[in-house]
């Protein structure tokens, strides 16, 4: 039975992985498949919440009951996050957020010429979006949740990542085969501000979402 401890909540989701173009048709991008966004989405659903789907090149289709926001660059990931935040009880950030984007964008397609080089591409930082959010806090008592991919010392990076992010959970995967991109399983620790560490044994990505959202309604309580 479920219980719907999100009941008369809005809680915000971010899925899937950031595209940033260099021309029309080319872009950078990554390996996020958008699947535990969306477990994250349709569990909160099925817990009573209103949920805000921020989805990012996902191509699924939307879950019932959702609200779903299409964005494509991290610039555009933002605007939607900071206005769905603005109400929300909760902010989880599961989108895949590339840290850098071209410093231009060729408004025609990039053409290779004969005997000549390629352009280096220049890069500029994104935004932070889950470090702002959890800086500026739209609201008081608002839970912000993270993500965090780690192929080595893992623990203690995601650790660190927590205090430099600010947010209240920082769910850390391990990257690995068979694990987290693309997977329909997934197996992380929850790191807690308090100092709390909930591991998730490997299992499907729902299993995850629910302790994600168990450690959620416990702090809206
Ligand atoms: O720093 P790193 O990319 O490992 O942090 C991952 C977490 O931060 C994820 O929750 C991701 O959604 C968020 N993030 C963000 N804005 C960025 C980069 C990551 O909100 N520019």
């Amino acid at each position: 039975p479920v219980v719907p401890d999100l009941a008369g909540r809005h809680v915000v989701v971010s899925a899937g992985g950031t595209r940033e173009p260099l021309d029309p048709v080319r872009f950078l991008g990554n390996r996020s498949s958008g699947k535990q966004g969306y477990a994250l989405a349709r569990t909160a659903a099925a817990r009573g919440a209103r949920v805000t789907l921020i989805a990012a090149n996902t191509g699924m289709p939307d879950p019932a009951g959702v609200d779903v926001v299409p964005v494509e660059t991290a610039v555009q990931l933002r605007e939607a996050v900071l206005k769905a935040a603005a109400d929300a009880d909760a902010v989880v950030m599961a989108a895949a957020v590339a840290d850098f984007r071209p410093a231009t964008y060729a408004a025609g397609k990039i053409k290779k010429k004969d005997n000549q080089d390629p352009e280096p591409i220049t890069l500029v930082r994104n935004p932070d979006i889950l470090a702002e959010i959890s800086a500026e806090r739209a609201r008081s008592g608002q839970v912000i949740v993270g993500f965090a991919a780690e192929t080595d010392d893992v623990l203690a990076n995601g650790r660190t990542k927590l205090e430099r992010k600010g947010c209240d959970l920082l769910v850390v995967n391990e990257v690995g085969e068979r694990k987290t991109f693309g997977s329909e399983e997934n197996e992380a620790v929850v790191l807690g501000a308090d100092g709390s560490e909930t591991p998730v044994p490997y299992g499907p990505k729902e299993a995850l979402a629910e302790t994600v959202w168990d450690l959620v309604a416990r702090r809206l309580e």
